[in-house]
């Protein structure tokens, strides 16, 4: 099934899909071993900077044959592409969906690079992502006045046909200096003014019940990257601390394990079990 049905069928559910980034083999393992435990589907989220790490064929490839050797349904996402010179060589590379991120552009000019996207991405069948509003990134500062107004979205949906859109309601990159408020209110009436897919960037670190109501307010997609990036490095420090094993065949499972256990945590969440 292709994500952008698989993401309608889950906004009736009241459910949500978790899109977890990864950056090496070992990440991609601790996701799709969760996932596989959980019989429930993934979307892998690679980032540009991941992808110049990997290499963009051997990442799309690698995350192929892993949802295929894992046995888990899962979708292959370019998070915050900038340009749509990137979506394109993303969606030539195999990826099933792709993010074009406008966000810090104005209205129009978000509008008009997202409406490229779309048209460029309906020959490939993919699903497209967009952000309206403003959602910190690592290490930025944001305010109500950036949060995601619902007249603007709805225009903004209609103008692009945008599958997805991601909302800003209080959610930020990296980790919260401290507790995080989902703006609820501003949610629903963005739920109202739209029937698009509304995706939750920033999930790590808002509290399970905040995320619950979240996507019981409409959220499908949520994004989560720094803990479970935070647990596997916590992890490789301890081991790597505290023994001379030089075989890393050895070293790097319990860095896996802590990331299926934060990411089983996290499906278990998002799909409402
Ligand atoms: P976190 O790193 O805060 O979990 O956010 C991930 C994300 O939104 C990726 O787009």
């Amino acid at each position: 099934m292709k994500l952008q049905e698989k993401l309608i069928q889950y906004q009736q559910s009241g459910r949500a899909i978790l899109a977890a980034n990864f950056y090496n083999y070992e990440t991609l393992a601790g996701i799709l071993r969760a996932a596989q435990a959980e019989n429930e589907p993934v979307i892998l989220q690679l980032s540009e900077s991941s992808i110049n790490y990997l290499g963009l064929e051997i990442a799309a490839k690698l995350a192929r044959a892993g949802l295929s050797q894992f046995g888990v349904e899962g979708w292959l996402h370019l998070d915050h592409g900038a340009t749509p010179e990137l979506a394109k060589r993303c969606l030539d590379a195999g990826f099933d969906s792709v993010m074009i991120d406008g966000s810090e552009k104005p209205f129009e000019k978000n509008i008009e690079m997202t409406s490229q996207v779309v048209e460029m991405a309906k020959a490939y069948s993919a699903n497209v992502e967009a952000e309206l509003g403003f959602i910190a990134k690592l290490g930025q500062d944001h305010d109500t006045d950036g949060f995601t107004k619902a007249e603007q979205a709805c225009e903004f949906v209609e103008q692009t046909g945008v599958n997805a859109l991601a909302v800003a309601i209080g959610s930020a990159h990296g980790f919260y200096k401290q507790e995080p408020k989902l703006d609820l209110d501003r949610l629903a009436e963005i739920r109202q003014s739209t029937p698009v897919a509304l995706v939750l960037h920033g999930a790590s670190g808002i509290p399970d019940e905040m995320l619950k109501a979240a996507i019981r307010g409409g959220i499908v997609k949520v994004n989560l990257a720094t803990e479970s990036k935070n647990a596997f490095m916590k992890e490789l420090k301890t081991i790597l601390f505290s023994s001379n094993e030089i075989d890393l065949r050895k070293t790097f499972p319990p860095a896996i394990d802590a990331v299926k256990t934060i990411i089983t945590k996290k499906i278990r969440l998002v799909s409402m079990k």
